[in-house]
């Protein structure tokens, strides 16, 4: 009787109640017990040990049946819960470097190939360091309030990369070949120009440097950055620091895309530097980063590469 009441219990609450029903303070197998003070002491161990051991049966059946409800509960969770491993992950948002970052690590990583190294100068810079050394002229434009941004004491946020040549060609004994990359300053605003805007400088000098390496280094920098059938034009010009020098555009679509300024080093700004310009030669150039990283990423307007907005860069 027992093991059927036990057997039908369908939960755990359910159990309980029916053991109380047997061997609760109330329950039957307890009124058994008490009922032994009447028999006579020879009947009484014997029934003892018979009501003992239909104690101990119950108990048994009782906790079989609790293992067995268990087990039924975690088998039903379990394969109502079923996980489906082929599902895709929740992707965490991940960032990326900026644009111009990742063109000028692609510019260094480019120039590190062909043995440059990289110097790096201040971006608030003497005006020693960024016109006179250069040779650049007291009635030059660029020394116009109009063009450069002046700091007090004698300093100017620097309107090129050059004055970093100054620096890294002084106390430095030739062959040497550097990169600057960096951030450059001029009054300027516009769809493609900014007041702040980023230049990369390269320079070589050595005892046999030619304007003929200067043309080689250009047009291997060019095919990196544009393709393979890409075309150099250099166009004779003027720059103080540079004789002779020369502007060049490289091709892009139908027409030509204006690059920036190169030319080979003016004997007077090696001297400058304390170099002999008798035994050693070196060529320049200097061009806009940010010009690169609009092509290469299809932004129609240079201000998206400066205003952080994320939306707009994540895209890219
Ligand atoms: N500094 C020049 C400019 O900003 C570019 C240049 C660099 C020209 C090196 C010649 C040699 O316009």
């Amino acid at each position: 009787m027992a093991h059927e009441a036990i057997v039908r219990a369908e939960s755990a609450q359910a159990l309980t109640e029916v053991r109380a029903g047997f061997l609760g303070r109330k329950g039957s197998v307890s009124g058994l017990l008490r009922g032994l003070g009447d028999l006579d002491p020879a009947d009484r161990a014997e029934r003892g040990q018979q009501v003992n051991a239909l104690k101990q049966r119950i108990e048994d059946r009782v906790a079989a049946r609790r293992s067995d409800l268990e087990n039924a509960r975690q088998a039903s969770a379990l394969s109502s819960r079923q996980l489906d491993v082929t599902l895709p992950g929740a992707a965490p948002p991940q960032g990326h470097l900026h644009p111009l970052s990742l063109v000028e690590r692609d510019m260094r990583e480019f120039f590190a190939g062909l043995g440059f190294s990289v110097e790096e100068g201040p971006d608030v810079e003497t005006e020693y360091h960024n016109f006179e050394a250069l040779r650049i002229e007291d009635d030059h434009p660029a020394r116009d309030m109009q063009d450069s941004f002046f700091v007090e004491g004698g300093h100017v946020l620097r309107t090129h990369t050059s004055p970093v040549q100054i620096r890294a060609m002084t106390g430095r004994k030739p062959p040497f070949r550097f990169i600057a990359p960096g951030r450059t300053y001029r009054v300027d605003h516009g769809a493609t120009k900014s007041p702040m805007f980023h230049q990369i400088e390269g320079f070589i000098v050595d005892d046999h440097t030619t304007f003929a390496d200067l043309k080689g280094v250009l047009h291997a920098f060019a095919r990196h950055l544009v393709g393979d059938d890409v075309r150099l034009r250099f166009r004779a010009h003027f720059f103080p620091f540079t004789e002779p020098s020369a502007e060049m555009d490289f091709s892009w679509r139908d027409g030509w895309l204006e690059w920036g300024g190169c030319g080979m080093i003016h004997p007077g700004v090696l001297e400058n530097c304390g170099i002999d310009s008798r035994k050693y030669q070196g060529f320049a150039f200097g061009m806009g980063v940010d010009r690169t990283a609009m092509l290469r990423f299809g932004l129609p307007n240079i201000h998206m590469l400066f205003d952080g907005d994320l939306r707009r860069l994540e895209q890219v």
